[in-house]
């Protein structure tokens, strides 16, 4: 697919481990758009990791920081300064808050990754960099998390994409081809 460019940002959201980083990634690349991943820019801020920042700041200034980024792109119509509009990769967190569920729908088309507890569960074997998973019952957590965040994601969401079962191509072209859709109709117009 030759490079669309899209006026106003492709927004993920969903659990971790979800693939919202990869497909972002690969996203980015397929659209020639920037990615903008909220939790690396976070890091970058604060210049510490987020375990770090969960440990010495609490989880309180991380959902504040979410919500400083979110009003900062909403403000400059979801472009970072002197950039196109990007793909955001979000935290799994990020739809908490109902402010910044109600920036991210305004910001773009937003895509909730939505991905079975057993396959999350395989993806984040490695739970170091997730201070959420770290020390629990990794099963247990994910599965209260979906329970809890699954409405939310919903609510947010433009498209629910069920990609349990898809590779990250297949994913990467069905979100491309939804965007395509969404800004040529009225429903991705200007905010
Ligand atoms: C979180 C998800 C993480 C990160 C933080 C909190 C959450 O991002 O923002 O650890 O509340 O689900 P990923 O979804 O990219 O792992």
């Amino acid at each position: 697919m030759t490079a669309p460019c899209y006026p106003r940002p492709i927004v993920l959201i969903g659990l971790m481990g979800c693939g919202k980083t990869t497909v972002g990634r690969e996203l980015s690349k397929m659209l020639a758009m920037p990615l903008l991943d909220m939790d690396a820019v976070i890091e970058e801020q604060l210049g510490k990791s987020i375990p770090d920042i969960f440990r010495e700041e609490g989880e309180g200034r991380f959902r504040a920081l979410e919500t400083a980024l979110l009003r900062y792109l909403a403000e400059q119509g979801g472009h970072r300064a002197g950039a196109g509009a990007p793909i955001i990769s979000t935290g799994g967190g990020v739809v908490l808050r109902a402010e910044n569920r109600d920036i991210l729908r305004r910001l773009g088309f937003c895509v909730w990754l939505n991905v079975e507890v057993p396959t999350l569960i395989a993806r984040t074997s490695r739970a170091a960099n997730r201070p959420l998973l770290a020390n629990t019952n990794r099963r247990a957590t994910l599965e209260r998390l979906c329970a809890e965040r699954s409405p939310l994601y919903a609510q947010t969401a433009h498209l629910r994409l069920d990609s349990t079962k898809m590779d990250v191509n297949a994913v990467v072209k069905a979100v491309a081809a939804a965007a395509r859709d969404f800004f040529a109709t009225g429903a991705g117009g200007a905010q």
